[in-house]
């Protein structure tokens, strides 16, 4: 599947689902448009302007506010802003619950959840964001993660494979014409850290003890996890160019799942809500 030309036509998607959104909340739809065999992916550019900044700060929580203020860099805690806003937003729209109401809690690890009952609770979602990208996963009941990378060119990428890769996954990438390695070790990161990341252990595990293809153009799979070989029946991951000059990759637990992606502009969360209004 080519990854790159499915979001370019998602970006009409997104609009009809937006337009769609907006007429469950007016109570005329009543389907449910996240399917209960699939994932939404959602890829929004994180530069915002000083509007949508106060809006998305007025729907953060007292602590989601405080940790904008952390950031040293004004840059990074626009982007917080941004990512934390559009992902009350997007869980908002589909909950249908005022996206200031939500409550997150943290795992062990530090993967956030939604607190609350049925059907906050099987609403499972991931978050990635990389410089001025993010990348959301959602998905009822499933166990998901995403991650998205922008592709440096300064960083020695054999020198980190044979830090963090396998012994034969870095025996696979240095078997790889040299002008292909960069994308193969991008790929293979994003897919441990999507995996990971779905499974809550983030890396707390060590990204050697999960293995996946590389091989640019060839299928996402995780090969085994510590191990574990089956991990590649129960777990699908779908490989993701979600603008250019980045990689991405999307994780979830279970087989059939169907992914679908949409781009949007965090312009998107206000036009829902004075839909709503
Ligand atoms: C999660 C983790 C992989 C993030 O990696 P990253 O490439 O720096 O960042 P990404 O942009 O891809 O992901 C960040 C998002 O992942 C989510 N996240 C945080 N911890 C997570 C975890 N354990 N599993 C899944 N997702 C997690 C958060 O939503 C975070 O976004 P936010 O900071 O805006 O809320 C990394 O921080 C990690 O491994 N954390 C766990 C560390 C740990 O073991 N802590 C010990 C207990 S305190």
């Amino acid at each position: 599947m080519d990854a790159q030309r499915d979001f370019v036509l998602a970006s009409d998607l997104a609009e009809r689902f937006r337009q769609d959104l907006s007429n469950v909340h007016r109570g005329r739809v009543l389907t449910e448009f996240l399917g209960q065999a699939e994932v939404h992916l959602w890829v929004v550019p994180l530069v915002i302007s000083a509007e949508e900044s106060s809006y998305f700060k007025s729907i953060l929580s007292l602590d989601e506010q405080e940790r904008a203020g952390r950031f040293r860099k004004s840059r990074d805690a626009q982007r917080y802003v941004a990512a934390r806003g559009t992902l009350r937003s997007l869980l908002g729209a589909y909950l249908t619950i005022e996206p200031d109401r939500l409550q997150f809690v943290y795992d062990a690890f530090g993967k956030p959840r939604l607190a609350g009952e049925e059907p906050l609770t099987s609403m499972k979602f991931s978050v990635s964001h990389s410089d001025d990208l993010a990348l959301f996963g959602f998905a009822r009941g499933h166990k998901n993660g995403v991650d998205v990378e922008r592709i440096r060119q300064d960083i020695d990428v054999e020198d980190l494979a044979a830090r963090y890769f396998s012994p034969n996954e870095f025996k696979k990438l240095r078997s790889l014409p040299a002008d292909q390695r960069r994308e193969a070790f991008y790929c293979g990161w994003t897919r441990k850290e999507a995996y990971l990341k779905g499974r809550g252990e983030g890396l707390s595990v060590p990204l050697e003890r999960v293995e996946v293809s590389l091989t640019p153009g060839e299928p996402a799979m995780i090969l085994k996890a510590s191990g574990d070989r089956s991990v590649s029946r129960r777990w699908t991951v779908q490989h993701l160019s979600p603008a250019s000059g980045y990689i991405g990759a999307a994780a979830v637990e279970g087989r059939d799942i169907a992914f679908r992606c949409f781009r949007c502009e965090p312009a998107l969360a206000r036009g829902r809500q004075s839909a709503c209004e």
